[in-house]
């Protein structure tokens, strides 16, 4: 049986990847197709939270029970975090945010012109959301879970930039995987390292179902407020 860890807990996921509007038909995405932030829903859901997933751009059924609220770019999912985080015992980030948007959504389909090359793109950054949250934050809550996809490069590890980017984003968790051609996007299974800001030992999780992935972050979610709450009691 499934543990019932989260009942009374309000659990907000983001899910899927924004879209950035160039012009009326074209748009700056990614791959991310929102599975991994679903099975997060599900996951919790079954083992009693209240969840609402903020998503960008899914294809995806709602899960039974769960409220969605979809959005398309990065302003449009930081709006609605903000709107929802506020009574959120835990948010978890799994949404692949856009970190630049066109300096300006062109108002007709750009057109080629002949004899001309291509127009440049100027780019804006985007807000980071997720650092935002952890920079918000004032006590110990919400418990906020992010995600870092990373290719692993030369300069250093993937969990090198993965500890990095836990303490620079100021979240509890960060779920760093390995992404890639046939990796984590668009695909039915995942394996991560899940790393903590408490000190405590990262937990590796098998390449296997997302359900997997997310039921481990929902121990770690459970965990930690059971943890927080007792605090409060002392
Ligand atoms: O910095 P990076 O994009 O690798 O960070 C990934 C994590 O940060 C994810 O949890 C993602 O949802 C979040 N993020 C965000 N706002 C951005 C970029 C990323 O909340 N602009």
């Amino acid at each position: 049986a499934l543990p019932r860890d989260l009942v009374g807990r309000r659990v907000l996921v983001t899910a899927g990847g924004t879209r950035e509007a160039l012009d009326p038909v074209r748009y700056l995405g990614n791959r991310s197709s929102g599975k991994q932030g679903f099975a997060i829903a599900l996951a919790a859901v079954a083992r009693g939270a209240q969840v609402t997933v903020i998503a960008a751009n899914t294809a995806l059924a709602a899960p039974p029970g769960v409220t969605v609220v979809e959005v398309t770019d990065a302003r449009d999912l930081q709006r609605q975090v903000q709107a929802h985080v506020g009574s959120a015992d835990a948010v978890v980030m799994a949404a692949a945010v856009a970190d630049f948007r066109p300096a300006a959504v062109v108002e007709s389909k750009i057109k080629k012109q002949d004899g001309r090359g291509p127009a440049p793109i100027q780019l804006l950054t985007n807000p980071d959301i997720l650092a935002e949250l952890g920079a918000q934050r004032t006590g110990q809550r919400p418990v906020i879970v992010g995600f870092a996809a990373e290719t692993g490069d030369e300069n250093g590890s993937v969990l090198d930039h993965g500890r990095a980017k836990l303490a620079r984003k100021g979240c509890d968790l960060l779920v760093v995987n390995r992404v890639g051609p046939g990796r984590a996007f668009e695909v039915e299974d995942n394996a991560a390292t899940i790393l903590a800001a408490d000190g405590s030992e990262p937990v590796q999780v098998a390449f296997g179902p997302k359900i997997d992935l997310a039921a481990a972050i929902c121990d770690l979610v459970a965990e930690r407020l059971t943890r927080l709450d007792s605090g409060d009691r002392e």
